[in-house]
């Protein structure tokens, strides 16, 4: 190991807090779809920083934008409109079918957002019981408390308890959310496809069915497309892929390309939830991080990686779904949409060790749901370097066996 990255990795651990666990490896820079570290080690990316670096690395668009920003103001706070959020907030209704956006800094921000919006719509009808909400197994909507409390996955919650006002029913059964569904409830929170709890596609007829109970109930239908949302599935929102349209919806990750920016969109219906006092952000919406985010989805367009998505996400179904079938005493099953897809690591192997095995060959992915290895490049990558990674995965497992 280098000598400046072995230094850095041992100050690393004497002063950063320890609750995340790196390999000893300190990435320096990137390009397109690869990154290298400090010692010049190349790597093709196949996690975009989790689902976060949505025109890969260095993209001329994206640090113009964000350096022509940061020359001409930075930082004004909610005290003031600045003119790249203006934009922003049309750009993102026009794209979600929605009326309003309401901005923070991370995706946990942002589904707290909605929860509270969910909430206080109720409170300010007079129904001061309708605070439950109602969420999924398997299920992950951020780390703050709010949003760790909707989380349906025991790994995030244990210790920080009591989380209280949530049912969790299982993804899927529609009689359970039925079963579920009294006066208490404000809201169906759902992720259309399940990133963090292993990339599982909502089945068909679901979300449908969530959206014509919340139509009959008053519970708002509201969509966590954090990981799902600005075009990785393929469609600019997941839940377009269902034909549902939420009440409201949570962003983050992609929609700065690594800036960090959070944003929830909702129906005009629910302007009157959180007036002026009741709910906001010193960093929400600042002029650079919101020019970061118009610069993406104008790339989006331009480079109409939308389709794009639709296009290479088959590609790269279909390489999983040639490796599974290669390699059927490592791997269980491919799924996902676009460009979020994982291949299921059979029960018994350790997936740690191919994760980290790939990682040695230069392939950067992660891990989801526990036995799933998560493939979330960049949009922006191209034919020949998914079908490197793929190459890469192939060498690997012909190891393992
Ligand atoms: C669906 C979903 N919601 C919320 C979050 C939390 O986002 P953040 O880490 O930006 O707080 C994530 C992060 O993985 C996520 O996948």
């Amino acid at each position: 190991m280098n000598e400046s990255q072995a230094a850095l990795v041992e100050a690393a651990h004497q002063h950063l807090y320890p609750n995340y666990k790196q390999p000893p490896l300190v990435l320096a820079r990137g390009r397109g779809s690869q990154v290298w570290d400090l010692e010049g080690k190349r790597y093709l990316d196949f996690y975009a920083g989790i689902a976060v670096s949505t025109l890969g690395h260095g993209h001329p668009r994206l640090t113009r934008a964000i350096a022509e920003q940061a020359a001409q103001l930075i930082h004004v706070s909610n005290y003031f409109f600045n003119e790249p959020n203006i934009r922003l907030a049309g750009e993102l209704c026009k794209r979600t079918g929605m009326q309003r956006a309401l901005f923070c800094n991370s995706g946990t921000e942002a589904v707290e957002a909605m929860l509270k919006l969910a909430r206080r719509y109720h409170y300010v009808r007079g129904a001061q019981d309708r605070y439950t909400v109602i969420a999924f197994a398997n299920s992950f909507h951020g780390r703050t408390l709010g949003a760790l409390t909707v989380t349906g996955q025991p790994k995030y919650r244990d210790g920080f308890g009591p989380l209280t006002g949530v049912k969790h029913v299982p993804f899927g059964d529609v009689a359970a959310v039925g079963q579920a569904l009294d006066d208490h409830v404000a809201a169906i929170l759902v992720e259309p496809v399940q990133g963090e709890g292993g990339v599982v596609v909502a089945p068909p007829g679901f979300l449908e069915q969530l959206r014509a109970l919340c139509d009959s109930s008053g519970a708002l239908f509201i969509a966590d497309e954090v990981q799902t949302g600005v075009g990785r599935t393929g469609r600019f929102l997941a839940c377009e892929h269902f034909g549902v349209q939420p009440d409201a919806v949570a962003l983050a990750k992609g929609l700065g390309g690594g800036v960090p920016i959070g944003a929830v969109a909702c129906r005009e219906r629910y302007t009157e939830a959180l007036p002026p006092g009741s709910h906001g952000s010193t960093f929400a919406g600042n002029p650079l991080a919101s020019a970061a985010a118009l610069a993406v989805l104008e790339t989006i367009d331009q480079e109409q990686l939308i389709a794009a998505v639709q296009q290479k996400g088959e590609r790269l179904g279909r390489a999983l779904q040639a490796l599974v079938a290669r390699y059927p005493d490592i791997l269980q099953q491919t799924r996902g949409l676009g460009l979020l897809q994982v291949l299921v690591v059979q029960d018994g192997r350790d997936i740690m060790a191919i994760h980290a095995a790939l990682r040695d060959a230069g392939l950067l992915l992660t891990v989801a749901g526990g036995n799933a290895l998560r493939v979330s490049p960049p949009l922006t990558i191209t034919d020949q370097e998914l079908d490197e990674g793929i190459s890469l995965i192939d060498q690997v497992l012909r190891r393992v066996v």
